[in-house]
């Protein structure tokens, strides 16, 4: 069974990390969604909100689960039996970044390998703190982020 784990802050969950999770529960056998859980960042969403959110966007992709993590990927990885490490890249900006990651997560687990996904042009401007600052302006956020979770966004400018 081929699973990979698609890991990412997704404060909040983006379009453009849907089609990633949906192209590449196209082709493995499972996808695992990691939300990092890192108590050094001050996320506007709890880890807790985050994972539900995937879980409700995700709701109809049978071979993808969505779990926290704390530590380091590849164990992560490793604890979900995963091989591979899924990342998107949207701009030749992401890519020195992902592969300094990509050659330490290597260094780290020689069994895992990490597999990049071109971001769907359509989505390739799009980011959480895009969103965020887009939120914070009451912009509209149609097309931006899935539909089921844009109050759940604007609530937490509102309160
Ligand atoms: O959505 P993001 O914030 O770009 O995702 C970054 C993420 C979660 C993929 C990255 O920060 C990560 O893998 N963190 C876990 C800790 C880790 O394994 N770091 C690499 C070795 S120090």
């Amino acid at each position: 069974m081929k699973v990979a784990v698609y890991p990412g802050s997704f404060d909040p969950v983006t379009n453009g990390h849907l089609d990633i999770i949906e192209r590449a529960a196209g082709v493995c056998d499972k996808v695992v969604v990691g939300v990092l859980n890192n108590t050094s960042k001050t996320p506007m969403f709890s880890a807790e909100e985050r994972v539900d959110m995937l879980k409700g966007v995700t709701r109809g992709l049978k071979n993808v689960e969505v779990d926290s993590f704390s530590g380091l990927l590849v164990d992560f990885a490793e604890s979900h039996g995963a091989k591979v490490i899924i990342k998107g890249l949207r701009t030749v900006a992401d890519f020195e970044y992902e592969f300094q990651m990509a050659l330490l997560n290597k260094t780290l687990n020689q069994n895992i390998e990490t597999m990049f996904m071109m971001t769907n042009s359509k989505y390739s401007y799009i980011s959480s703190s895009m969103v965020k600052e887009l939120a914070g302006f009451n912009g509209d956020l149609t097309g931006l982020v899935p539909a089921q979770i844009i109050n759940k966004i604007k609530q937490k400018y509102t309160g």
